[in-house]
């Protein structure tokens, strides 16, 4: 069920709690759509725009409030559309302009809110502007890239400007210019020149295309990479200090490359940008550093910047009632009403949460659970709702670029030994719609860019829809709930200290309570629950008592109070 209150255009931007009026961003779900790998509608095994329009439909059942689209601007696809060659037209295999104006217009009519994805550090090697940029160091773009002068080794060979390493870990972050003998800067992969946001035009260029995206109604962007933008224009080196840092070595303190004061000054700009347009426009931004670094994007001594980011926590976190509440505890320390925090357990980049989880399907309720019921904002991947898993594919037939580029430092042996395998394909291939040939993503017999998952004849939304205990309909059920209920959409969080396997809150509007109980443990557990009234509303065959709830291992139960 789609929230009531979002159906209609007119009051899709507020729902009104008394005086205050919640924006959209702070109470939605948002579903993560990859294009290439969501609904094929012209049978050349790559999604499509109209394909995702098509799907709209399954978006509401779900239950969620809005959609994010990975980029499907014109692109050569080095890195599925995180190179981008034009942000104001779409790659000719996804469609059109106009086809992206459908679906804005058909989400709006479904009351679904549409968020692009802006990839703002760099464009492709392949843009024209680059092509222009790298030509000679006097042309028109000269400056809109990040180029320096290095010096030469004893050879007479040419080193870079600085120490500045890729945020692939452990490659240095510039390039060669051949034509101009000089070196641009990629902090990601090297065919993604970073743009020079130091030069005013590059800046009045981009805040002109996100302009021209609002006023075709879109409702806000995810930030790609947004952390990195803004280096220090004097290129001053960083620290070198080798260390590991969630799994992956580090060989320097970036200040003068992520998060530099600049940086939080650029998200302010923007926010600025989307407040001229009405009707709450949203940032998401994907920035990594210390929990103080995020916390100022979103507000910089009293100044608004991006309206929410990534706690990308709960994505490397073990499944683990202790580690998870104190993330919760400090989710909500940190981001206080009138902010929110935000839920994420997938995304393209990142292992499934039920290949993280062993499998187990039970786990993946619980986890489905808090992340419905959590005070702030949510997003889902595709697929997610379905339990789809790692597709195992081999490092050296990945399509995705970072294998290849880590396989020249790291041999193979040592990357399995990783927390967890760098090949992102694992995680793209196609949406599984049906048990039937193509998926029901492209035609029978169709090819499809990636493999199908080998499960897709029995992990399928048309098989779950069916199955009333499927983790589809778990993730319809509590989605429907929180609809329903102010409480669970923007009420207060308050979190229990209890039972060390147990995750227990309450969420609070008025007079309307919830007490969310999930047992992360291996036996059963009893919870009190002070108050006669309490029901249970969803989860596994509960035993409910008045005065306390039985759990059975690995479940989630979401109780109404009063
Ligand atoms: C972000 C994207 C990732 C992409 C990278 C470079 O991390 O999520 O898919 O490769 O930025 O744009
Ligand atoms: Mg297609």
């Amino acid at each position: 069920m789609p929230n009531p209150a979002l159906d209609t255009p007119d009051s899709a931007s507020r729902e009104t709690a008394g005086m205050t009026s919640i924006p959209w961003w702070q109470q939605a779900v948002i579903y993560q759509v990859y294009p290439r790998s969501f609904m094929d509608s012209d049978g050349d095994g790559i999604g499509d725009l109209p394909g995702v329009i098509e799907r709209l439909p399954h978006l509401v059942d779900v239950g969620v409030d809005a959609v994010w689209l990975s980029p499907f601007f014109a692109s050569p696809q080095r890195d599925i559309g995180y190179d981008v060659a034009d942000y104001r037209s779409v790659a000719p295999e996804y469609g059109t302009v106009d086809d992206a104006q459908a679906l804005i217009d058909r989400c709006h009519d479904l009351g679904l809110k549409v968020v692009f994805d802006l990839v703002l550090n760099h464009t492709s090697d392949e843009h024209p502007w680059f092509t222009e940029s790298r030509s000679s160091r006097d042309n028109p773009k000269a400056d809109w890239y990040v180029w320096a002068d290095g010096g030469t080794n004893r050879l007479g060979r040419p080193t870079p400007p600085n120490n500045w390493r890729s945020e692939l870990v452990l490659p240095r972050a510039w390039q060669w210019g051949e034509e101009r003998q000089q070196w641009y800067l990629a902090t990601f992969l090297h065919f993604q020149p970073d743009l020079n946001w130091h030069n005013p035009e590059v800046e009045a260029e981009m805040t002109d295309m996100i302009r021209m995206w609002l006023e075709r109604g879109v409702d806000g962007f995810r930030l790609d990479i947004f952390h990195t933008i803004m280096h220090d224009a004097n290129l001053r080196p960083n620290r070198f200090r080798p260390r590991f840092r969630s799994g992956l070595p580090r060989l320097d303190d970036p200040v003068h490359t992520l998060n530099t004061d600049e940086n939080f000054a650029l998200g302010q700009r923007l926010r600025a940008v989307c407040d001229e347009f009405d009707g709450d426009r949203a940032l998401l931004g994907e920035v990594f550093g210390a929990p103080e670094e995020l916390q100022r994007y979103v507000e910089d001594e009293g100044r608004p910047g991006l309206n929410l980011v990534f706690l990308f926590d709960f994505l490397v976190a073990p499944y683990e009632a202790g580690r998870l509440r104190s993330l919760i505890a400090r989710f909500e320390r940190e981001y206080p009403a009138p902010h929110v925090p935000t839920y994420v357990l997938e995304n393209h980049d990142r292992e499934r949460s039920l290949t993280r989880l062993g499998g187990d399907e039970r786990k993946a309720r619980v986890m489905a659970a808090l992340l419905c019921t959590l005070r702030g904002t949510s997003v889902l991947y595709q697929g997610q709702e379905i339990g789809m898993t790692n597709h195992p594919i081999p490092l050296r037939e990945a399509n995705d670029p970072i294998p290849h580029v880590v396989a020249r430092w790291m041999p193979e042996w040592v990357h399995d030994c990783l927390p967890e395998r760098l090949n992102r394909d694992e995680v793209r291939v196609p949406m599984q719609w049906s048990g039937e040939a193509g998926a029901g993503f492209t035609d029978p017999g169709v090819t499809p860019w990636l493999p199908f998952h080998d499960d897709h004849g029995t992990v399928n939304v048309e098989a779950q829809t069916s199955d009333a205990d499927s983790l589809l309909n778990w993730y319809r059920e509590l989605l429907a709930l929180r609809h329903a209920s102010p409480a669970l959409r923007y009420g207060a969080l308050e979190l229990f200290d209890t039972d060390p396997d147990i995750i227990a809150y309450e969420r609070r509007h008025d007079d309307e309570r919830f007490v969310v109980v999930a047992n992360l443990g291996e036996r059963t557990v009893r919870h009190p629950v002070n108050d006669a009234q309490a029901a249970a509303l969803s989860g596994p065959r509960i035993e409910l008592r008045s005065s306390s709830v039985s759990l059975p291992p690995h479940s989630a139960t979401v109780l109404r109070l009063g």
